[in-house]
């Protein structure tokens, strides 16, 4: 994955992010009081709003040109709490704090590690950096039946998204690519972006491997993490999860 042509393109992809999850994440920081760490913090979606509220938040990240990024975003903003960006691999986390009272992984991040060990080596991080009653809150995308034996190769919408201010519209699409096998999906996603008059202006390819968990296996890698699953949803509306559920959400405790 090509992560500098990413961090340009980011924030573009993330304006289409599934709808509520934004504000699921940030209701969430906003009930605790006490510490957020992130992993996986990408541009500083969630991470920036969560000390701008006054939270003391640390966001990590694999990638320097994303932390670059939002270092650039956080010039702008003016913090009540703070924000500290790490260049870390979540999977081999050690910071000298141990104590955060939340951690998120969202926007299917832990999907982004390439393989079953590491994913349950990135769960055991989390849990070795949280409080004794701290929450630790993930989501991933559900691999439903439908999804996963779609062989179609068909370009799916994920959204547009329109620049009030310039009038470019950027349309953002995807095809993807599941390897049942792997239970990975090798997607494809795209952004053309078009001027006020509709003419094409850029158009950007980006591949992006998602190593999909089935429920039963989420359950079984946070038990083996010393993490107890205390509530799980389907969609950021606290939908209960179903073959038909787009998300999988965790809300998960030591223990
Ligand atoms: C889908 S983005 C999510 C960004 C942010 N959490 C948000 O919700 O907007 C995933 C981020 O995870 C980072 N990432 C991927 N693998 C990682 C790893 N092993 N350790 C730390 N960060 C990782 C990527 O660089 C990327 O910035």
């Amino acid at each position: 994955m090509d992560y500098v042509r990413w961090a340009e393109r980011y924030d573009i992809f993330y304006e289409a992010a599934p709808e509520g999850e934004l504000e699921f994440y940030l209701n969430a920081i906003e009930r605790v009081d006490g510490s957020v760490l992130e992993l996986g913090v990408g541009t500083g979606r969630i991470a920036i709003p969560a000390a701008m509220m006054g939270h003391d938040v640390t966001g990590v990240d694999l990638n320097r040109p994303m932390l670059e990024r939002a270092r650039g975003k956080l010039g702008d903003a003016s913090l009540a709490g703070s924000l500290e960006l790490l260049e870390a691999d979540m999977c081999e986390l050690e910071l000298p704090k141990r104590d955060f009272d939340l951690v998120i992984v969202p926007a299917h991040t832990l999907a982004l590690v390439s393989e079953a060990t590491r994913q349950l080596a990135a769960l055991k991080r989390c849990a070795m950096h949280m409080a004794s009653d701290a929450t630790l809150i993930f989501n991933l995308f559900n691999p439903s039946d439908d999804l996963i034996h779609d062989e179609s190769g068909e370009r799916f919408l994920l959204g547009v998204v329109v620049n009030e201010d310039d009038g470019t519209r950027h349309v953002l699409t995807g095809i993807n690519n599941f390897d049942t096998e792997a239970q990975t999906n090798y997607c494809i996603q795209t952004i053309e972006s078009f001027d006020r008059n509709g003419q094409l202006i850029d158009r950007e390819e980006l591949n992006v491997a998602f190593r999909y968990l089935h429920h039963h296996q989420v359950e079984e890698m946070l038990a083996e993490a010393g993490l107890k699953l205390i509530d799980f949803f389907g969609d950021f509306n606290g939908e209960p999860l179903s073959q038909s559920s787009e998300e999988m959400i965790y809300i998960c405790r030591l223990g």
